[in-house]
């Protein structure tokens, strides 16, 4: 049964490896994109916000093709839809934006179908268009979630990160696709390294698991991806060696990069030292880079009510960051 009023989806950015856990760990962070969409006569996509520009505005649009791949699962005819997205966040900065449109997309196409599709199936999909269960995971389901894809299921488990973690992001003004920072990785890691960032994985989950912060500088460490991406990211290796000397709790590539991501306990208030740092690193370089405070979201892709007559950008511009 199709909502003639149209579904409103709220849905958060996330981080993807922790440092470690490549492919594996993601969490959700308090930075969101809107998705709504109506049925209508013709298809029409409206795109708000800086983020959003030069995207496609025609059905070759992501959003527009994902819809599509819920009501073909769900074997319902293929509705005319008007659709609007407003983001505030960036792209290609190893924030999770596509993540968070696919899971956005899927979320609010299926609850206009009366929601045939349960969270696992939703999931899947997700997981299957990006590849990797990490970042869709975070989105869909919010918090810390630690997930294995076999290449068509999805399993997870998700974890509540301690109320006094704080994540500060340095997002550079340069873009880096997810393609190119894997293409520098290798095809084989040895032994040595493998248990190397297994330890340091599951020391990272059990440690937010348990509330056990004094773990995290151990336990985000790496040796998979993050010393072969050093090269696309200057200061990278510096920030990740010495942020905890500056008050992180410790400190990761964020996803593929380029943003560096660190963790703290806001109880310290050691963040305008730490935000110097980072910035001051990455402007060596040449960098031009821009910080925010984060928290960690607790709540996944969520249907918000849409109120008659009010315009899609109106109803939500109390919250959005621009
Ligand atoms: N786990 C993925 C990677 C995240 O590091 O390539 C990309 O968004």
């Amino acid at each position: 049964m199709m909502s003639e009023a149209g579904v409103r989806v709220k849905v958060p950015a996330s981080t993807a490896n922790l440092g470690p856990g490549f492919d594996t760990l993601g969490m959700a962070l308090s930075l969101y994109a809107w998705i709504e969409m109506k049925p209508a006569d013709t298809t029409e996509i409206h795109l708000y916000g800086d983020q959003m520009l030069g995207i496609p505005t025609n059905k070759n649009n992501l959003i527009y093709e994902v819809a599509q791949s819920v009501f073909r699962e769900a074997g319902v005819d293929l509705p005319e839809l008007e659709i609007s997205m407003y983001s505030d966040i960036p792209l290609t900065r190893g924030l999770g934006s596509s993540a968070s449109a696919i899971v956005g997309t899927l979320v609010a196409a299926n609850e206009l179908i009366g929601a045939p599709l349960d969270q696992a199936k939703l999931f899947d999909m997700a997981t299957a268009l990006e590849k990797h269960p990490d970042n869709v995971g975070a989105s869909l389901f919010g918090g810390l979630i630690t997930a294995v894809w076999d290449g068509s299921h999805a399993d997870y488990l998700r974890i509540e990160p301690p109320d006094d973690l704080e994540v500060l992001v340095a997002i550079p003004e340069f873009q880096l696709s997810t393609a190119k920072a894997r293409q520098v990785l290798p095809e084989q890691v040895s032994l040595g390294d493998a248990v190397f960032n297994i330890s340091r994985t599951s020391l990272f989950t059990a440690a937010m698991a348990s509330g056990r912060l004094d773990l995290i500088r151990t336990a985000m460490k790496d040796r998979l991806h993050q010393p072969f991406r050093a090269s696309l990211v200057p200061g990278m290796a510096r920030i990740l060696e010495e942020a905890a000397e500056h008050g992180a709790l410790g400190a990761a590539l964020s996803g593929a990069g380029p943003t560096l991501l660190a963790l703290t306990d806001r109880r310290e208030g050691k963040g305008t030292e730490l935000e110097h740092f980072l910035l001051g690193v990455l402007n060596e370089q040449g960098i031009e880079a821009r910080t925010i405070w984060l928290r960690p979201c607790t709540q996944g892709a969520q249907t918000l009510t849409i109120t008659k007559g009010e315009q899609f950008i109106d109803s939500i511009k109390g919250e959005i960051r621009a």
